[in-house]
């Protein structure tokens, strides 16, 4: 894990609310695998003393291809995040990382599908590219995992869609939903995706009841799903279990696990959800 101060290469409004900072780290940029995330704190203040967590969003590679750098998208929802939207580039972010484990392996799959709520696209860009073979991370070379990625992304309203370019871009099928019909198909992005019907595997990030929903539909379609969670979290790395998720255990029963270390990702069906 590397700990660091990394300056601001880049910082852009993608959308509402919403931005890009891109940081200078190419240590991290190198080890960090889709799925894992990295804890960032403004430095010099004790307001907010604790860092918080944001997933790989992608990984910035120099003219040679070598990583260089990491970009974060994140969405202004308090404290921390009010005052990052004011970081200016040539400043500079404490980083620390690469955190938890990468997205489950999906097999080989013709098609994967990923759903995403709210900010909850982020760490849907690097894990397309690495399904489709055009990146390599953690030090691999590209290797092709699904022939197709299909992102279903669902917003409140159309000012709030991220990165949908980047998607497109990427060689991702895009699909919007909008609770207000703005853009896209109007409803819940679970809504879509039923009326798209059974596929293949499906990975979900998201609002709690729209994972809870597409792992109801992942159980009734008999297809595997796995779920990022993004929990509040204090320490990042295993010390403080203000992160825990229940999930199922052999006997029956269940226990704590801690999103930071035993996640973010879990299979869907292993999950307690009330
Ligand atoms: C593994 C992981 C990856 C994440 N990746 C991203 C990302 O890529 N982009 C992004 O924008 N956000 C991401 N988040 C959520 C992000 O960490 C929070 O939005 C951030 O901590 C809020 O900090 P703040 O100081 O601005 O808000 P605070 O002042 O701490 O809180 C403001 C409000 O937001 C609520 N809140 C805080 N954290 C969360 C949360 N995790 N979920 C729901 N409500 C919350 C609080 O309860 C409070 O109501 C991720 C979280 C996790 C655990
Ligand atoms: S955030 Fe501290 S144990 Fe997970």
């Amino acid at each position: 894990m590397y700990h660091r101060t990394a300056r601001v290469a880049e910082h852009v409004r993608l959308a509402d609310r919403t931005y890009r900072v891109r940081l200078d780290c190419p240590d991290l940029a190198a080890a960090i695998r889709p799925g894992q995330f990295v804890m960032l704190r403004l430095p010099n203040t004790s307001d907010p003393l604790l860092g918080r967590p944001f997933a790989l969003y992608d990984t910035v590679l120099d003219a040679a291809g070598r990583p260089v750098g990491v970009d974060v998208v994140y969405l202004v929802v308090g404290k921390m995040t009010g005052r990052l939207a004011d970081v200016t580039s040539g400043t500079s972010l404490e980083v620390w990382g690469p955190l938890g484990k990468p997205f489950l392996d999906v097999g080989a799959p013709d098609h994967v599908r990923l759903v995403a709520g709210g900010i909850g696209q982020t760490p849907f860009l690097a894990f397309a590219r690495e399904l489709l073979g055009t990146r390599g991370f953690g030090g691999d070379a590209p290797r092709k995992r699904a022939a197709k990625v299909t992102l279903y992304y669902g917003v409140r309203t159309a000012a709030l869609a991220a990165g949908v370019e980047d998607f497109r871009a990427a060689g991702v099928d895009v699909h919007l939903a909008s609770d207000d019909g703005s853009v896209g198909f109007r409803g819940y992005v679970t809504q879509l995706l039923e009326s798209h019907g059974t596929g293949g595997p499906l990975v979900g990030c998201g609002p709690e009841p729209m994972l809870h929903s597409l792992a109801r539909l992942a159980t009734a379609w008999d297809v595997p799903c796995q779920v990022s969670l993004e929990t509040p979290m204090a320490c990042g790395v295993g010390a403080c279990f203000s992160c825990v998720a229940r999930v199922k255990t052999a006997d029956g029963g269940w226990d704590y696990k801690r999103v930071c270390v035993d996640g973010p990702a879990f299979d869907a069906a292993g999950l307690v959800w009330d």
